[in-house]
């Protein structure tokens, strides 16, 4: 299969203007698969609603069955015909948050989406992303979105139509090329099946961004040790070819030659420049790093000479879970 590239870049401001946005609509009424950019990571769209286009997400991916995908809408009205809204405390943060980086788990109704999507789960994760381009074609479509990041399995998320073409070029129908993504890792998902709800997985929005909203709202979950309530997070995740592992004091290290350091700029000026990757400005910096965490990684594992790589611990940082907990799925825990 040849996929088509949609440069739509000169388009974000209306896309209705685009001259090729009909065969986009129409592709995906048609039950075809195509990555989009959101604030977040790109995503591999398909209509949620459609058996046929959602295990053409799964095939494409490599993704295991067991691991549902989070639906993508355009407006609240929408989640009526899929799913319930269990408490009034999820309208609150809806309201406060949305469009944005969150996804929130909410029981299942009906046998409307395609079971696939939820992985025959009672509860489905719903998302409306905030991104121009993403908005736009969930208002043209009107179709509930079922999309998972748009990298192969076990690869990093895609911050940029390239990463997409690297991963899924001939897999899928097509790409719709917008700019590198804002925020750079996933949503935070929100499991609001049992209250007080819980953090399945951390994102840009932190606890504290939804304590300020609703106080006691969350109560909150260990990553590491604890069975995992996202199915996702079970899965080995990405890790770079050559072992990476995690210094909490970059000020003692050096450097053997073939091995790369992954570091603020500001603590970067020790080591030769053509080993070291910055990940942000400096240790606070974490809306930085998180944006460039994916993309530097994926810059190194082209890098084949590099044989091992050194990352920096954001862990003392305050709002480091989301970035950290993505650090550490990386290194494996060294
Ligand atoms: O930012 C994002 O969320 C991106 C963009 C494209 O929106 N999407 C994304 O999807 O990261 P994905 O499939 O890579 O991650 C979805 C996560 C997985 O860990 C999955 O297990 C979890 O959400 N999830 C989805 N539905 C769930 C459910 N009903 N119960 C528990 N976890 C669920
Ligand atoms: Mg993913």
């Amino acid at each position: 299969m040849e996929t088509k590239v949609w440069d739509v870049r000169n388009f974000v401001d209306d896309l209705s203007t685009y001259p090729q946005v009909q065969e986009i609509i129409t592709a995906f009424k048609q039950d075809e698969i195509i990555a989009i950019p959101t604030e977040t990571v790109y995503g591999l769209a398909a209509n949620a609603l459609s058996k046929e286009a959602v295990d053409k997400i799964f095939i494409a991916k490599g993704r295991p069955q067991d691991n549902p995908l989070i639906v993508h809408i355009y407006e609240t009205e929408q989640i009526d015909a899929f799913a319930h809204i269990p408490h009034d405390v999820v309208h609150q943060l809806m309201d406060a948050f949305w469009p944005g980086p969150i996804s929130f788990i909410l029981p299942l109704k009906h046998q409307v989406l395609a079971s696939s999507v939820t992985a025959g789960l009672k509860s489905v994760a719903v998302r409306m992303p905030s991104e121009a381009i993403a908005r736009q074609i969930l208002r043209l479509t009107y179709m509930p979105l079922a999309a998972p990041s748009a990298n192969t399995s076990g690869k990093p998320s895609p911050t940029t139509a390239d990463h997409v073409k690297f991963d899924l070029d001939g897999k899928i129908y097509g790409i719709v090329e917008g700019y590198q993504v804002d925020v750079g890792i996933e949503s935070t998902v929100l499991d609001c099946t049992t209250y007080p709800f819980r953090i399945a997985r951390p994102g840009a929005i932190t606890a504290g961004d939804l304590e300020r909203v609703a106080s006691g709202c969350i109560t909150e979950a260990d990553y590491q040790s604890e069975q995992p309530i996202a199915p996702g997070m079970k899965y080995r995740h990405y890790a770079p070819q050559s072992p990476m592992t995690l210094v909490s004091d970059i000020s003692s290290l050096t450097l053997a030659p073939n091995e790369a350091i992954i570091a603020p700029e500001s603590e970067l000026s020790r080591f030769s420049e053509d080993m070291s990757f910055a990940l942000s400005e400096t240790f606070e910096d974490i809306t930085g790093a998180m944006h460039n965490l994916y993309s530097v990684l994926r810059e190194i594992d082209q890098r084949l000479e590099i044989t091992r790589i050194y990352i920096a611990d954001y862990s003392q940082i305050s709002g480091s879970d989301a970035l950290m907990n993505r650090i550490n799925k990386a290194t494996l825990g060294k």
